[in-house]
């Protein structure tokens, strides 16, 4: 298939209207991780919201120590620097909801530019369809001279095939191309994510967590159904999902028909499934 046209730092900077996020742009061709190349600008002290993409990743991380599919020339892999100073509870509930405000973000971008429907599996898969089509990876640092960071990687699969996909992904990802069969331009899809992105974070800083939680509500996919939590040591836990915590932790409510007694369990990180 015809690669898509490339990413260029011209095209972005042209429309993008943000007041910091992407303010500062370093478009690579192929790097291991733009995560690892944000961390590397955070602590040599780059600008808050400075952007690293890259046309390809050969060490493309995901969440739970995953690797994250990054063919050439397609889709995005993209990670913003964040450098707020925020102490004590304030910091710790950033962090919590910070790959939340990205997959949020994220989705509302995918949706302007290809029209179509995107949902949020808890904590930060996108779907299109039940299928994952993006995915969200955020990491910290602290820089000697300037202090805390964070680095927001996203990954969106935009103009790929899902046959390019290896065996272990094909049968659950998917791409915005696959979905729609449109040919996505990437530079107006990033330069809406990180206008978006940039609003979302605002938002929060300004007014707390409530718009926040009723958007990434609003965009569940997870709330109501009844899910397999998998969690870190292996074990399964199957039950209602039932609310999304101020922390942005998933409560699942096990009922008795799904055996054992009644309980419930608050979630900070775990593998879902989404059974029905
Ligand atoms: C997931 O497993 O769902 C998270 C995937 C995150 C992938 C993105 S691609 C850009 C950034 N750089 C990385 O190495 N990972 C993230």
């Amino acid at each position: 298939m015809a690669r898509s046209s490339p990413l260029s730092v011209d095209a972005i900077r042209k429309s993008l209207v943000t007041r910091w996020v992407g303010r500062r742009i370093e478009l690579r061709h192929r790097v291991g991780s733009t995560n690892r190349e944000g961390v590397a600008l955070g602590q040599a002290d780059a600008e808050d919201g400075t952007l690293v993409l890259a046309e390809e990743q050969t060490a493309g991380r995901g969440r739970l120590g995953r690797h994250w599919f990054s063919p050439p020339g397609m889709n995005i892999y993209a990670s913003i620097l964040l450098k707020k100073t925020l102490d004590g509870d304030r910091l710790s509930q950033w962090l919590s909801w910070l790959p939340l405000m990205a997959a949020v973000s994220a989705a509302e971008a995918i949706e302007t530019v290809a029209g179509t429907n995107v949902r949020v599996k808890w904590p930060n898969d996108l779907l299109i369809d039940e299928r994952k089509v993006a995915g969200i990876l955020c990491e910290s640092g602290t820089s000697a001279r300037s202090g805390p960071f964070q680095v927001v990687g996203i990954g969106i699969n935009v103009n790929s095939l899902a046959s390019d996909f290896p065996d272990d992904v094909r049968k659950t990802a998917t791409t915005i191309h696959q979905q729609t069969g449109q040919q996505i331009d990437r530079n107006r899809l990033l330069v809406h994510l990180l206008q978006d992105l940039e609003f979302c974070l605002e938002e929060y800083l300004s007014r707390g967590i409530e718009p926040i939680t009723l958007a990434y509500q609003r965009r569940s996919a997870t709330l109501g159904k009844t899910v397999k939590a998998i969690l870190a040591d292996g074990s399964e836990f199957i039950g209602l999902a039932r609310e999304i915590g101020f922390d942005g932790s998933l409560t699942v409510v096990r009922r008795q028909s799904e055996g054992g007694p009644p309980s419930e369990l608050s979630l900070r990180a775990a593998d879902i499934i989404h059974l029905r």
